[in-house]
């Protein structure tokens, strides 16, 4: 999907108006941010030697994230609303409300100018700690409320990337924020993530239409090709046969995460595994869901940071999250937030090797 040119900030602005942020640990892990769309640039992590690599794609300076001919959300926040909402349209509280279609006619991350594609406000910044800040007025690509919303990425000396994200709103919306990292744990624009080893902690998924909208079925994922509750190659089952697998180019879905007996507690959501340099990436989630995207729509135009294409599932994105279309899925865990509430989100990324 491209957005005109027109829409948001310009490149110029983005130039003037943004930063990048280093953020380095005691083991010397590197993770790089800016203020435009909160986007994390590069995540350097060491492999079982040692060596460090930058395992994230994307680009070399904010403004290259604007200029870009394909803008397939690398490293930023996404929101109000990650993933799809039908038709761009829910009703909450007896109003309905209309948000731009921007996915065929549905309603994708957020929208025209979602949280991707405004400039953040650097509230504080540490050695380890980066909080970022956004104001998203009433009626933003259709959503009702003024909502405040901060997010923090901490990288502690246990080699883990924290993400905090808190929101408050004047009047009743939908907020559901997520992620869009690409990984590609043998080093961005080397090759395809296929061999990554990928387990994720979900009994069910939630299956699409062709749309991608969930149905609203809960689908075991026992003997199908998105059974990964033991780890499996990514490229193992990823052309079988499989009607949900044509919907979504390959894997593009929502895993229902097995959670413990408190649903919003930290837990174990997916374990990635490099088998070429052993480098590990552990995701924990205080979401219900996870969006595994395998880059499908990546098609090699884009050229990254090191000056390499990256090619059709060249990277991975672990998305935690609510359900896609929560707002119009009374059965999905909500998204609603109302004034007085707060929200709040945490997500691990945690980097070893073995
Ligand atoms: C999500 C969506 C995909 C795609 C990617 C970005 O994973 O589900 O369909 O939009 O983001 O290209």
């Amino acid at each position: 999907m491209t957005v005109p040119a027109s829409l948001g900030v310009s490149a110029d602005e983005v130039a003037e108006s943004t930063d990048v942020y280093t953020l380095q640990n005691q083991d010397g892990l590197v993770v790089k941010v800016t203020n435009y769309g909160a986007i994390i640039m590069s995540i350097l992590t060491r492999d079982r030697d040692g060596n460090l690599s930058d395992v994230t794609l994307g680009h070399r300076t904010p403004s290259e994230y604007i200029e870009a001919a394909e803008k397939p959300y690398f490293g930023a926040v996404v929101g109000r609303y990650g993933n799809r909402i039908a038709k761009g349209s829910f009703t909450l509280d007896g109003e309905t409300h209309t948000l731009a279609t921007n996915n065929g006619e549905n309603h994708l991350h957020g929208g025209l100018t979602g949280f991707d594609k405004v400039v953040w406000t650097v509230k504080s910044a540490t050695k380890q700690s980066i909080e970022l800040t956004y104001v998203s007025h009433d009626q933003e690509e259709g959503y009702p409320g003024r909502l405040n919303l901060s997010v923090t990425y901490t990288l502690n000396d246990q080699n883990q990337l924290v993400i905090d994200y808190r929101g408050t709103t004047d009047k009743a919306t939908h907020v559901n924020l997520t992620q869009h990292t690409y990984f590609n744990l043998a080093g961005e624009g080397n090759g395809t993530i296929l061999d990554h080893e990928v387990m994720l902690n979900a009994d069910y998924f939630t299956p699409v239409d062709a749309g991608s909208i969930p149905t609203g079925e809960l689908r075991r994922v026992t003997e199908t090709p998105f059974d990964f509750t033991s780890p499996k190659a990514i490229g193992r089952d990823i052309n079988a046969e499989n009607e949900q697998l044509s919907l979504g180019n390959g894997y593009d879905h929502n895993w229902v995460l097995n959670k413990g007996v408190i649903p919003d507690e930290l837990a174990l959501a997916a374990v990635v595994y490099d088998p070429a340099t052993g480098r590990v990436l552990t995701v924990s989630t205080t979401e219900p869901g996870v969006q595994f995207y395998t880059g499908n729509f990546l098609s090699g135009n884009l050229t990254g940071k090191s000056g390499k294409a990256y090619v059709r599932r060249g990277g991975f994105c672990l998305e935690t999250q609510h359900f896609p279309d929560s707002p119009n899925q009374p059965e999905f865990p909500s998204t609603i937030l109302r004034p007085g509430e707060v929200y709040r989100s945490q997500t691990v990324f945690a980097f070893s090797a073995k």
